[in-house]
């Protein structure tokens, strides 16, 4: 069988960089494993797979079936338009070609030339026997993953891990102990190395996840002071004021964060969001320096996009404190939305409209009067500002004339200069040791 030529593969609709590629040595180490375990394409679920180097090599392979999940939906949208590059359909047409192609000689079905994309679920892992996973960044998301695998995966599945050396840590080795009997790592490989878990041990209390914090804001009106403190909670409090709405929601002087294993910052509030937290505060009391600026920042009726939302803070924030607004959060991050979903379910807000997107490309040009933006700074594992840039872009693209786009960074980007090109007459609003908040008028 030839060599599934990986430099086909494309990271698009993902930020494309010479310094960049749709695969690595870890996916290539995993393929190899998987094809020599003699387990069958139904029975293997890949989690992690970036682009769908690990996914589209085995089906190239001839192991229909494969399960994927993917937490970007750029990393879905690229799978899927690598799979129609090499010819191999995805998940959307997997039922009617099971009833149409299945052979006689072959009742279930199972030479069906494709894989079904799914969320980390039930559904994902029912069945599985071997479980192929790309770390991921954090270990919050790992132990989300392994929780899930040891759970849900058969009694005798086993999970091979594997990532590039430099960003491999011990902490991972104890994250799975906690869920496998035997945690096996391998000899490193051009700079790759592999994990075997085995042995799983079914967790017998709820998912770890969501986690969840309540963050309260001391009563001072100047920016910089207004930093929220955290409370863990538990989670039948969340639960509780998820159900008490008016007295912990829009009522309140603070905001509870839910997290899925994946989001960013956790149920913590990053510090870059703290900063442009204390000037959205200021809006609200009108002390900021133009009082007309004041004024149309509290319209009602107005709509506002929390462009890249994570766990939902600004979203949530902005929608307790104008409730009369129309107010979208939007991440291409399943975890992000998931978590911003339960942020805005936990702190009473059943009108956020949370959406999975990339860039916002499903909403129109020009819907929003208003967007708050805390653009990522890593694309992967590498600090690169072509991830923010994609959101100025986008955020020059759905705001009307004369709209506003908020926007908090780290100090030492320049992302003023972007702004400026991309959006219209941009102001410095604050500056921290670490951190710039921006006014940009879309012109
Ligand atoms: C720095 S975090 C900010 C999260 C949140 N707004 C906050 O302030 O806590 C950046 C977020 O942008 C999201 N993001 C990155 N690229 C994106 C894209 N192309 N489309 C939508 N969201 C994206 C990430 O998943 C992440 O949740």
């Amino acid at each position: 069988m030839p060599e599934f030529d990986f430099t086909r593969l494309r990271r698009t609709p993902d930020v494309e960089a010479p310094n960049l590629q749709a695969w690595d040595a870890t996916d290539e180490l995993l393929v190899g494993e998987a094809l020599t375990a003699g387990i069958h394409g139904a029975e293997i679920a890949v989690i992690g797979d970036e682009y769908g180097a690990i996914t589209l090599a085995l089906t190239d392979a001839g192991m229909p079936g494969i399960r994927v999940h993917q937490d970007l939906v750029t990393g879905r949208r690229a799978l899927a338009r690598n799979a129609a590059a090499l010819g191999i359909t995805d998940g959307a047409d997997a039922a009617r070609r099971a009833a149409s192609e299945r052979a006689a000689d072959e009742p279930d079905g199972l030479r069906v030339p494709t894989y079904t994309q799914g969320e980390l679920d039930e559904s994902l892992l029912t069945g599985i026997r071997l479980v192929l996973l790309q770390l991921p960044k954090s270990l919050a998301e790992l132990d989300e993953i392994a929780d899930a695998i040891a759970r849900w995966a058969d009694s005798d599945a086993v999970l091979i891990a594997g990532g590039r050396v430099k960003h491999m840590t011990l902490a991972q080795n104890e994250v799975l102990r906690r869920y496998f009997g035997e945690v096996q790592p391998q000899r490193a490989e051009r700079k790759s190395r592999l994990v075997v878990a085995r042995h799983l041990r079914r967790p017998d209390g709820p998912p770890p996840f969501p986690v969840s914090s309540r963050h309260s804001f001391p009563s001072e009106t100047s920016t910089s002071a207004r930093v929220p403190r955290a409370e863990q909670v538990s989670r039948a409090e969340v639960e509780a004021s998820s159900e008490s709405r008016a007295e912990v929601g829009r009522s309140a002087d603070g905001l509870t964060l839910c997290a899925y294993g994946g989001a960013f910052a956790g149920d913590r509030i990053d510090i870059g969001t703290r900063v442009l937290l204390g000037v959205m505060s200021s809006w609200a009391a009108e002390s900021v320096s133009s009082r007309s600026q004041a004024r149309s920042l509290n319209d009602p009726g107005r709509t506002v996009i929390d462009l890249g939302c994570g766990t939902g803070a600004l979203a949530a924030a902005y929608a307790l404190a104008h409730p009369a607004s129309r107010v979208i959060a939007t991440d291409r991050s399943a975890a992000a939305v998931r978590s911003a979903r339960a942020t805005m379910a936990a702190n009473g807000l059943g009108n956020v409209e949370v959406t999975l997107d990339d860039a916002g490309s499903a909403i129109a040009d020009g819907t929003a009067d208003l967007v708050l933006l805390n653009p990522p700074f890593h694309l992967g594992n590498a600090v690169d500002e072509a991830a923010g840039r994609r959101l100025i872009e986008a955020a020059a693209r759905l705001t009307r004339p004369g709209g506003e786009v908020w926007t908090v960074f780290n100090s030492h980007l320049d992302h003023r200069r972007t702004l400026a090109r991309e959006v219209g007459i941009t102001e410095q609003i604050v500056r921290t040791s670490k951190f710039t908040v921006t006014q940009s008028i879309k012109r």
